[in-house]
């Protein structure tokens, strides 16, 4: 039972989800409650705070949550804190915690960073693009790269059976970082990615000449991919999102092209959701252990506005605004597009 004496912590999740964010919760909270905390979780992110939506967490809500996708406490990339300030810090600090755990992406931490003076955070980067700056991964990336792989060997089989090229269109926004890790992974033909436009003469040149030689090709495509001189394809907007445009369309877009081009019978595949969806890795499990403990232990040194990053092989922290930089995109002289190039596999 929490007693009035008893010191608090918040927890929330933030932004689209990630398969991980369980792992973060279970590791925090259970380090935490060993040091006698009573920890508060916040539903829904900043929603919760604004309709003041808390959850009760004890050991026996979070023991094992660690294996299953979404998160325990609900999230929502749909609104920041603009606009609201005032009504959001009058509301938190009726919580009365010592400081806040937030596990979220670049718009939790700008929504969060501007109370520095008055709400002590600790952020634990996290998105399955692997795009935050200041950490070298991100949780749920390596679960949405297994997706990927595991879809591409299942569809070759079918790309195969009928001679047909599959495109697949894989999430990552402006960070190709999905499809490159995923389409390496299962040895694709094809990877695009939104940082190399690719040129469409050059990618029917390499279709043209596999045709002889395959009965069926891969394509993994990143949603944000385009050919160079065109504009990404915005499939919808979210009004109120931090970043509202929605991409997608370019994997349909491209299977009609290569038919009409070529006369290779095309299908495309949009994995979208299940992308993030999957139980974690135990890749992703072993960082979420890690970076949970991390954050709660760097709670309760009293050092905040740290974030936990993963830098030179080991969780580490770091100042909060290392990870609130520009997208962290695919170099060109990535080893990862050298190995691709050495592979065989068009890149654009
Ligand atoms: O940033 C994570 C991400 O999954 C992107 O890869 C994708 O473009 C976007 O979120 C989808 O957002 P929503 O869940 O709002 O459709």
């Amino acid at each position: 039972m929490p007693t009035s004496k008893q010191k608090k912590i918040a927890i929330l999740t933030g932004g689209g989800d990630a398969p991980g964010l369980n792992g973060i919760i279970e590791a925090a909270s259970l380090t935490l409650l060993k040091q006698g905390y009573q920890i508060i979780g916040i539903q829904d992110g900043f929603e919760g705070v604004f309709e003041e939506r808390y959850l009760s967490i004890t050991a026996e809500r979070v023991k094992n949550i660690h294996s299953e996708a979404g998160t325990l406490l609900g999230t929502s990339n749909k609104m920041g804190t603009e606009g609201r300030e005032a009504e959001f810090l009058e509301k938190f600090s009726k919580l009365g915690v010592e400081g806040l755990i937030a596990a979220g992406g670049d718009g939790t931490f700008a929504g969060l960073s501007k109370f520095r003076d008055k709400i002590p955070l600790i952020g634990v980067p996290k998105t399955i693009d692997n795009d935050l700056s200041g950490t070298e991964i991100t949780f749920g990336f390596d679960t949405a790269c297994s997706v990927v792989a595991e879809s591409v060997d299942a569809l070759r089989a079918t790309a195969h059976a009928h001679k047909r090229v599959i495109l697949i269109e894989v999430m990552g926004r402006t960070a190709g970082w999905i499809a490159l890790g995923g389409g390496l992974a299962s040895f694709s033909d094809v990877i695009l990615l939104p940082e190399k436009p690719f040129s469409r003469s050059k990618l029917l040149e390499f279709l043209r000449d596999k045709q002889q030689t395959q009965r069926g090709l891969i394509v993994v495509v990143s949603e944000g991919a385009h050919a160079s001189g065109e504009e990404v394809l915005v499939a919808h907007r979210v009004k109120g999102s931090p970043q509202e445009e929605r991409y997608g369309g370019i994997a349909e877009r491209l299977a009609r092209w290569i038919e009409e081009s070529l006369g290779w019978e095309a299908r495309h595949v949009v994995l979208g959701h299940l992308q993030r969806a999957r139980t974690p890795t135990t890749t992703d499990r072993f960082l979420t252990l890690g970076m949970g403990v991390t954050a709660a232990r760097l709670a309760l040194e009293g050092q905040w506005h740290k974030a936990v990053v993963y830098r030179e092989g080991r969780i580490q922290s770091a100042p909060i605004a290392d990870v609130m930089g520009p997208a962290r995109r695919v170099n060109l002289d990535h080893r990862w597009l050298e190995f691709a190039d050495t592979l065989g596999i068009c890149t654009g």
